[in-house]
C-alpha cells in the first residue's frame, strides 16, 4: 500500500517508520526544512531509542522517503495519515486545531482519486466529521473517506508500543474505509492484536478518556502521598499493596512531582473543555488538572524546606529535565515550574540530563548545563532528582556526599530512600509520600565534631 503521513513529529515519524517496516511505501511530509533535511540525511530529529535504525533499514529498502511536498506525496496514496500537532489553544483550553484543519485543506486540494483520510492526531469529538466539511468545501469531485486512529504509543518506548499495541482502534464510517484500514493493519492483524472498530466519535472519544484516565490514576497515587506523609504510610507500600488487586493494577500508581509531557496536560484540559461545552461537567478531570497543578507547588515547597526555606544563595543540583526518562521532549514537563522557581529564588541551578540540554537550554533561561551529575553536584547545597533516567539510578551516593556543600536530597521518584540516604552521609533527605529526615543542626555540629 502507499500511504502519506503528514507531521514528522513524535507520532508521525514513528507511524510512518513503523508502517513502512510492515512492508507499505510510505512517504513522510513536514513543513519543517530543517526536520527534512535531517531525515534525508538519515538523522532522526527526536531522541526515540531503536528509531535511527529502523528508519535507515527501510529507506536502505526504498519504502520510506521524506518530503516538504505535500502534493507529491499523496500521490496515488491509499491512506493519507494526519499527525500534526494539537497543542492547548491560547486562553481557553481548547485543543488547537488549526494544524489538523490546514492539513485537512492542504490534503484536499491534491488529492486527485479516491482516499482515506486518517486522522492520528488526538482530537474532540467532532473533529472528523468537521475535516469531512473542509475537504469537501475544498475539492467537490473529490471521492474520499474519513477515519479516526488516535495513537497511543508512549514516548521512550514508541517503537514497541506501536508494533506490539495493546489494541488499535480505528473509527470508520464506510466498508471502503475499513477494508483500507484493515489491509494497513494486517500485519498486526495477523499477529492477534486487537483491532477495536467503533464509530468515530467513539475513537475520538476513547483516546481522551484514556488518557484522562491515566492521568487521574497517576493524581489519585500523588494525593495519596501526601496524605501518607502526614499519617505516617509509605506511599510505596500503599501502591504495591493497592496494585496487586487485579481491578486495580500496579501501572501509573507511582507518586512523583505530578505529570507532564506532550498529552496528559493538553488532553485533560481539553475534556474539561469538551465537558463544558457539552453541559456535561467533567468534574473528575478539573480536579485532577487542580490537584496536579498543585503537587508541583509542593514539590517547591519540599525543596524550599530542604534549602531552610530560602533558595537564595544556594546551589542547587537538578538530575532530570525531559517529563519522563527516554525521551528529550520538555513538553509540560516539571521542570519547567520547578527550575524557575529555584532560579526564581535566587539559587544557581545547575541541570544535568542525559537529552534534555538541546530542547530545555531556550526553556530553562539562567541554568547551568552540566554533561555529568557529579560535576553537577560538587558544591551544591541540594541535590533533586527530577527525571529517573537510569543514569540516575545507582549513583554513587557516597561519592556526591563528598562533593556537596551540604548534602541534602530531594528525590522526587522515590528512586532512593531514608535509610539509604543516611547511610551515604547526607543531612536531609525527603521523598514523596515517604519519611525523610533532616538533621538537626545540633547533631550536625555533633557530627563535623567526630
Ligand atoms: N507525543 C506523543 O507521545 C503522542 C502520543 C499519542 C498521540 N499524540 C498526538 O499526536 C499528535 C502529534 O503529536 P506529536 O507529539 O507527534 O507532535 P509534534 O509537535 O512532535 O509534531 C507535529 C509535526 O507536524 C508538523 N506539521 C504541522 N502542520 C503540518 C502540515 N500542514 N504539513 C506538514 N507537517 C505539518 C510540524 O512541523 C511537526 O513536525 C498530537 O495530536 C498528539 O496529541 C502524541
Amino acid at each position: 500500500m502507499k500511504i502519506a503521513m503528514i507531521g514528522t513529529g513524535y507520532v508521525g515519524l514513528v507511524s510512518g517508520v513503523c508502517f513502512s517496516d510492515f512492508g507499505h511505501n510510505v512517504v513522510c511530509v513536514d513543513k519543517d526544512q530543517r526536520k527534512i533535511d535531517m531525515l534525508e540525511r538519515g538523522e532522526v530529529p527526536i531522541y526515540e531509542p531503536g528509531l535511527e535504525a529502523l528508519m535507515a533499514k527501510n529507506v536502505e529498502a526504498g519504502r520510506l522517503a521524506f518530503t516538504l511536498d505535500l502534493a507529491s506525496a499523496i500521490e496515488g496514496a491509499e491512506a493519507v495519515f494526519i499527525a500534526v500537532g494539537t497543542p492547548t489553544r491560547r486562553g481557553d483550553g481548547h485543543a488547537d486545531l488549526t494544524y489538523v484543519m490546514a492539513a485537512a485543506e492542504e490534503i484536499a486540494r491534491a488529492a486527485k482519486d479516491y482516499v482515506v483520510i486518517v486522522t492520528k492526531s488526538t482530537v474532540p469529538v467532532g473533529t472528523n466529521r468537521k475535516v469531512r466539511e473542509v475537504v469537501a468545501a475544498a475539492n467537490p469531485e473529490l471521492e474520499f473517506d474519513v477515519a479516526s486512529n488516535p495513537e497511543f504509543l508512549r514516548e521512550g518506548a514508541a517503537i514497541d508500543d506501536f508494533m506490539k499495541p495493546d489494541r488499535v482502534v480505528v473509527g470508520v464510517e464506510s466498508d471502503r474505509a475499513s477494508k483500507v484500514m484493515s489491509e494497513i493493519y494486517r500485519p498486526l492483524y495477523l499477529r492477534d492484536f486487537p483491532i477495536v472498530t467503533t464509530d468515530l466519535e467513539s475513537a475520538e472519544m476513547i483516546k481522551y478518556a484514556a488518557n484522562a484516565f491515566l492521568a487521574t490514576k497517576i493524581t489519585f497515587i500523588n494525593e495519596i502521598a501526601a496524605l501518607c506523609e502526614k499519617v505516617g504510610a509509605d506511599v510505596k507500600q500503599v501502591s504495591k499493596g493497592m496494585g496487586m488487586d487485579n481491578r486495580i493494577g500496579n501501572k501509573f500508581l507511582h507518586a512523583g512531582p505530578g505529570y507532564g509531557g506532550s498529552c496528559f496536560p493538553k488532553d485533560t484540559k481539553a475534556l474539561a473543555r469538551i465537558g463544558q461545552e457539552h453541559a456535561s461537567p467533567m468534574y473528575i478531570t478539573e480536579a485532577v488538572i487542580a490537584v496536579n497543578e498543585d503537587m508541583k507547588r509542593r514539590m517547591i515547597e519540599k525543596l524550599q524546606d530542604l534549602c531552610d526555606g530560602s533558595f537564595n544563595g544556594k546551589t542547587i543540583a537538578v538530575l532530570g529535565v525531559t517529563f519522563k526518562p527516554n525521551t528529550d521532549d520538555m513538553r509540560d514537563a516539571p521542570s519547567l515550574t520547578i527550575v524557575p522557581a529555584l532560579v526564581g529564588g535566587g539559587a544557581k541551578v545547575r541541570v544535568c540530563d542525559p537529552q534534555g540540554q538541546h530542547e530545555g537550554e531556550a526553556l530553562l533561561p539562567g541554568v547551568q548545563w552540566q554533561d555529568d551529575p557529579y560535576d553537577a553536584a560538587t558544591g551544591a547545597d541540594l541535590i533533586v532528582l527530577l527525571t529517573e533516567w537510569n543514569e540516575f539510578r545507582a549513583l554513587d551516593l557516597g561519592k556526591i556526599v563528598e562533593s556537596m556543600t551540604r548534602p541534602a536530597m530531594a528525590d522526587l521518584r522515590n528512586i532512593y530512600n531514608a535509610t539509604v540516604a543516611r547511610d551515604a552521609g547526607f543531612v536531609a533527605y525527603d521523598s514523596v509520600g515517604r519519611a525523610g529526615f533532616a538533621t538537626s543542626l545540633q547533631d550536625l555540629a555533633k557530627r563535623m565534631a567526630s
